[in-house]
């Protein structure tokens, strides 16, 4: 009897933090947004608003441990949005993905809170080995259109990924990371020319 209602308090919480990291993801879009209208108009017509709050149950569900129906429902989530999360990703509270189409968020990926990614990018993985492969994002990072971030690397707190760029290393703090391969173009505000003495004796260069 103790277990049971032990248990459905739990669900009452898993449902609260479902629903409370919905209204981030909803405040976030808002936020970031300048051509949100408000609300109702996220709530109605962004994907990946939609992809985002979809993933926070299929997380749930594949977290409990039912087998085959979170990766069933995570394609579901694809075919309506254009946006692939693998139900193992660990995303934080307002994550924004502005306009979504063609993103791919792999299994062992891990997002940090407020983080802001744009359509066409990918938080892949390098290796075919099972484990930690995907990349980890800190908190309020941007990740620009069409970058693809790969392997198991740390993107710094308030780092900025240029569109299209491809990191394959970890991008410090407060950083902003461009091209192909990524070179970090500014750091903590100040510009960095490449290549520049301060910037080859930082590890990531590529
Ligand atoms: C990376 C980014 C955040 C940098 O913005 P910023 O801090 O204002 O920096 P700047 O524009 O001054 O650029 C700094 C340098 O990086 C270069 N650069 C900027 N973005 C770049 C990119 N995506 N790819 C390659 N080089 C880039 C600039 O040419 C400049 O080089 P220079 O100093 O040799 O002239 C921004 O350019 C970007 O790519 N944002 C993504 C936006 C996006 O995805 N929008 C989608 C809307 S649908």
């Amino acid at each position: 009897m103790e277990n049971r209602s032990s248990r459905s308090t739990e669900n009452v919480r898993f449902v609260d933090d479902v629903f409370s990291a919905i209204g981030s993801d909803l405040r976030a879009a808002l936020e970031r947004d300048p051509a949100a209208r408000g609300a109702a108009d996220v709530i109605l017509s962004y994907p990946g608003f939609h992809a985002v709050a979809a993933h926070r149950f299929i997380h749930a569900l594949h977290r409990s441990g039912i087998p085959l129906l979170p990766r069933w429902l995570s394609n579901v989530n694809r075919f309506f949005t254009g946006i692939e999360i693998h139900p193992n990703a660990r995303i934080g509270r307002g994550f924004f993905i502005d306009h979504g189409m063609g993103v791919v968020i792999g299994e062992t990926a891990e997002v940090g809170d407020n983080c802001t990614i744009y359509q066409g990018v990918t938080l892949g993985g390098t290796s075919l080995a099972r484990g930690k492969r995907h990349p980890t994002l800190g908190n309020n990072v941007t990740v620009g259109v069409g970058a693809a971030v790969l392997g198991a690397i740390t993107i710094g707190d308030h780092a900025k990924i240029g569109g299209g760029s491809v990191v394959v290393r970890d991008v410090p703090p407060n950083a902003t990371a461009v091209g192909v391969p990524a070179r970090i173009v500014m750091k903590d505000g100040i510009p960095v020319s490449a290549p520049a003495e301060e910037e080859a004796n930082w590890t990531w260069v590529i």
